[in-house]
């Protein structure tokens, strides 16, 4: 098939409402002068986030609360800044990430300790989880929080997880960034630990075009992170301080666009999910090609971004030639996360690793998988991988 045109097909570009929601909210922000990190969208898209995380599809809720903020990374900071984590401390965190996971245990003045992956859902290893645990134990330091994070939107072994975080009574800061709406049995991922993370950027499964939050467990907590995130300003007349505060409370303007993109977000899902078929059809038929899905029915992934390994044995050539030739086809592919143990940046942090994500890296791309890719850009994709087989 020829594309019938130059456009660039993305992995993830945002998309907004056909009705046009998102600019309804704004106007009524600006109309109504509510241009500031505060006001009538920022609370309307936390009771809708609310809504939205604590619906399961077996009956109870999680009963959680939501802070809006500025952004993803500033949820994983807060929520360490609430969990008591402080210099020279240890936090656990997965390898196979982006860098935003970790970097806020550093804002801290703590080290990160990262965990590998195990090879189904490629995110954190369970097994490997206890023996970093055992092992920072023994060396003196138990880590003050793990960071389990659903890459990908692909949920994690929650239960073995929590598990041991039960087991050895430490707080889990689930990173579900990238996992916004993904369930594990029945229930939205972000919802299991004491907090749960959140990113509204602008390439994430819904976006108030830069953006986050933090899922907290209850309304005390919820509270303890709205002070923080607005400066720790004590409830006196005088400004007065006793705790170091963070500006990182979410604009009204950008709350718009998420109250707006939350009466299309279930859609964004099923798109996510049908691309997913459609890959997941056409690459039943290309040998070398292996598609990422989920690895236990009880999971239910976003598919935020599908991923595949090329085996250059079978496909004729490695990831990367094949995302050159997707480049040149105007086609966006990416390599996975570079994990956090190879990043010069944490080469001296301490890493329990099995080989699962240095593997990864070296053989896997992310595919266009946005509310923008269209039928026929599927069909252009899957043809261009086609033909590049050798
Ligand atoms: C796994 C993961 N964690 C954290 C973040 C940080 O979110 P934000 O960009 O909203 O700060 C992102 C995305 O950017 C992410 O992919």
């Amino acid at each position: 098939m020829i594309k019938d045109n130059n456009k660039k097909i993305w992995l993830c570009l945002a998309h907004m409402s056909e009705a046009g929601e998102e600019m309804k909210f704004i106007k009524e922000a600006f109309d109504s002068n509510w241009v500031v990190p505060l006001g009538p969208n920022v609370n309307g898209f936390e009771k809708d986030l609310e809504e939205f995380v604590n619906k399961t599809d077996k009956g109870g809720t999680p009963g959680k609360r939501v802070i809006a903020l500025s952004a993803g990374t500033a949820a994983i900071h807060l929520a360490l800044v609430a969990l008591g984590v402080e210099a020279g401390d240890e936090v656990i965190c997965q390898s196979f990430t982006f860098a935003a996971s970790a970097n806020p245990v550093v804002y801290q003045g703590a080290t990160p300790v990262f965990v590998d992956s195990e090879s189904g859902t490629w995110n954190m290893d369970p097994n490997l989880l206890e023996d970093a645990i055992k092992d920072r134990i023994a060396k003196g330091k138990k880590p003050k929080a793990i960071i389990p994070v659903y890459l990908y939107g692909m949920p994690a072994y929650v239960d073995e997880i929590m598990e041991i975080a039960n087991h050895y009574e430490i707080p889990v800061l689930e990173d579900a960034a990238e996992g916004f709406g993904s369930r594990y049995r029945g229930q939205v991922v972000g919802t299991f630990g004491d907090y749960g993370v959140m990113s509204f950027n602008g390439n994430k499964m819904i976006t108030t075009s830069g953006g986050g939050a933090l899922i907290c467990p209850d309304e005390e907590a919820a509270k303890r992170i709205l002070f923080y995130a607005t400066q720790a300003r004590e409830p006196l007349p005088y400004y007065q301080h006793e705790h170091i505060g963070y500006n990182y409370r979410m604009s009204n303007i950008c709350a718009g666009i998420g109250r707006g993109q939350m009466t299309i977000a279930n859609d964004h899902i099923a798109h996510h999910v049908h691309v997913k078929d459609v890959y997941q059809k056409a690459f039943a038929d290309i040998d070398g090609i292996d598609l990422h899905v989920a690895p236990e029915d009880y999971m239910e992934p976003n598919y935020w971004l599908n991923t595949i390994t090329v085996d250059p044995d079978k496909f004729g050539m490695d990831y990367d030639q094949l995302r050159l030739i997707l480049d040149a086809a105007n086609i966006e592919s990416r390599p996975l996360w570079k994990p956090m143990h190879m990043q010069p940046v944490y080469k001296d942090a301490p890493a329990y690793v099995n080989g699962v994500s240095e593997e990864l890296f070296k053989k896997g791309l992310c595919l266009p998988s946005g509310p923008m890719v269209t039928d026929d850009d599927l069909v252009y994709i899957i043809d261009t991988i086609k033909k590049a087989k050798k």
